[in-house]
């Protein structure tokens, strides 16, 4: 799955549907820049960006270097930006009205790279269902094997949205042309899992109920929901983190050796740890899942308002901005041992992190000295801001006595002189080169809305209140009630 460097795709038009939204200035156009400066995209490579503005070329160009400016985060190398810029055409637009379409089809077609395009559609999922058909309508779909449609997530709101979106792409594309985007299988740490968990005889032989007591899954931001009411108010935590990028997360922690590293292979393996987790039941609703919304507060010294005096929220707004949840994978490697998941906005800081803490010795031989209680181990493999691994275990400390400490096995990921690739820079170089591996198959999609569906119906009936916690806080204690044992406690540091 890894990339060798410089590694070009063939030639293709690659269209953004939503260039002037939130996602495409933060995450995709610079991505894309990065994949230019690094020697990624061929020449002939062009990109079409549509807005419903009706800007100008040099309007649309203003706001792309100011993207690049902000976001890009190294030093603006001039003359690539310039090349980069140049690629690119600005079509405004209404996604509903099929002209629109007519006019993409006169930018994209009539050259030899015409029968290879890309299109992200980096839109309010409401918007998915027009731009797929009336790409369909002005001939966009085909050829068939060629064209590629990439869609973020979340893939719908519930089970039945989602089911509804994926029969409306299915009439439109094959299943060949779709790419349903989840950034975080494009994370490094996130691959580096698999590699850390079946290349490594160490490891694998105690990855199960025997030796591990439970699993904890954090992906905790200091970040707030900026401009993004309009989305993150129907969606929440829930729907927005925990349903794909948390139970993703958790799939490749539980999931068995594929036979091969190839997309269905994986898939396959990812599908049968959500098929194999146990639904919530309703009685049990308030033992496995905790939400929460954000009241103002300080993060990192700064002031920052609550989630409801965001522009666009609604006053007695119920969405949550925090979820916590426990679920068991019932099969014969995980039987028994509980998966606790979290995420949350404006937290204390942003970490993300998979911790799992192994079962306490049989017999504790270390009972008579001061430590009177050893501390099990953890392996923690950090997401971000750092990418690393780490073994926390004992050993005795130097001197008189049998007294133990904890000591940290640090495998740090990356050393400076390798070449980084963000999430969206792999996933966008494996759309253009057809690989569909770090996709998610539909049925991902459903059993994963599966997982989630009972604590989704239970809040809709709850909507006269949420528990708010402090910004710049790590949530509240109610949180705790998720865990089996009072020994368990949240992991926030490495
Ligand atoms: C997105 C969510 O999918 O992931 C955002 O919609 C969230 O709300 C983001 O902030 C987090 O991504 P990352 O890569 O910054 O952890």
């Amino acid at each position: 799955m890894s990339k060798k460097d410089p590694h070009q795709p063939e030639p293709c038009h690659f269209v953004i549907f939503g260039a002037t939204g939130n996602l495409a200035q933060i995450k995709l156009l610079p991505a894309l820049y990065h994949l230019d400066v690094s020697g990624h995209l061929p020449a002939q490579m062009t990109l079409l960006a549509l807005g419903r503005r009706p800007w100008t070329d040099d309007e649309w160009q203003a706001s792309l270097l100011e993207s690049i400016r902000t976001h890009a985060g190294e030093v603006f190398n001039k003359k690539v930006y310039e090349r980069f810029a140049r690629r690119f055409s600005y079509l405004s637009g209404d996604l509903h009205d099929l002209e629109f379409y007519k006019k993409i089809a006169e930018h994209t077609c009539g050259d030899d790279v015409c029968s290879n395009t890309v299109f992200y559609l980096s839109v309010k999922p409401s918007d998915f269902g027009a731009v797929i058909s009336h790409l369909d309508e002005a001939g966009l779909n085909k050829p068939r094997g060629r064209h590629r449609i990439v869609v973020e997530k979340p893939f719908g709101e519930d089970i039945e949205s989602a089911r509804l979106l994926n029969r409306v792409l299915h009439e439109h594309f094959d299943e060949e042309q779709v790419f349903r985007i989840d950034h975080y299988l494009g994370k490094e740490t996130v691959q580096n899992l698999l590699v850390f968990r079946f290349a490594n005889t160490l490891i694998e032989p105690l990855w199960n109920r025997n030796f591990i007591d439970h699993v904890q899954i954090t992906v905790a931001e200091d970040v707030g929901i900026s401009t993004r009411a309009d989305y993150y108010e129907k969606a929440g935590a829930l729907r927005d983190m925990l349903q794909n990028h948390l139970l993703q997360l958790l799939t490749l922690v539980a999931m068995e050796p594929p036979p091969a590293l190839e997309a269905d292979a994986l898939r396959d393996e990812k599908v049968k740890v959500l098929r194999s987790i146990r639904p919530i039941a309703k009685q049990a609703l308030h033992a496995h899942a905790f939400r929460a919304q954000y009241a103002g507060g300080t993060v990192h010294g700064v002031n920052v308002p609550g989630y409801q005096d965001e522009a666009g929220v609604e006053r007695n707004s119920v969405t949550e901005t925090y979820v916590a949840a426990k679920f068991y994978v019932d099969n014969w490697r995980w039987r028994g041992v509980p998966f606790y998941l979290r995420t949350g906005k404006r937290l204390a800081k942003s970490q993300s992190m998979i911790a799992l803490r192994f079962r306490h010795p049989p017999q504790q031989l270390f009972r008579e000295t001061p430590l009177e209680f050893l501390e099990p181990n953890w392996i923690l493999l950090s997401l971000q801001p750092s990418e690393s691994m780490h073994m926390e275990i004992h050993s005795k400390q130097p001197g008189l006595g049998m007294q133990t400490h904890t000591i940290q096995l640090n495998a740090s990921y990356r050393h400076g002189r390798e070449v980084k690739l963000d999430a969206y820079q792999t996933l966008l170089l494996d759309i253009m080169e057809g690989d569909r591996t770090l996709f998610i198959r539909f049925d991902e999609v459903e059993w994963a809305w599966r997982v989630v569906d009972p604590i989704l119906k239970h809040w809709a009936e709850q909507r006269e209140f949420i528990h708010t916690y402090p910004a710049g806080s790590w949530g509240l204690p109610e949180a705790n009630r998720l865990f089996d044992k009072d020994e368990q406690v949240w992991r926030n540091e490495l």
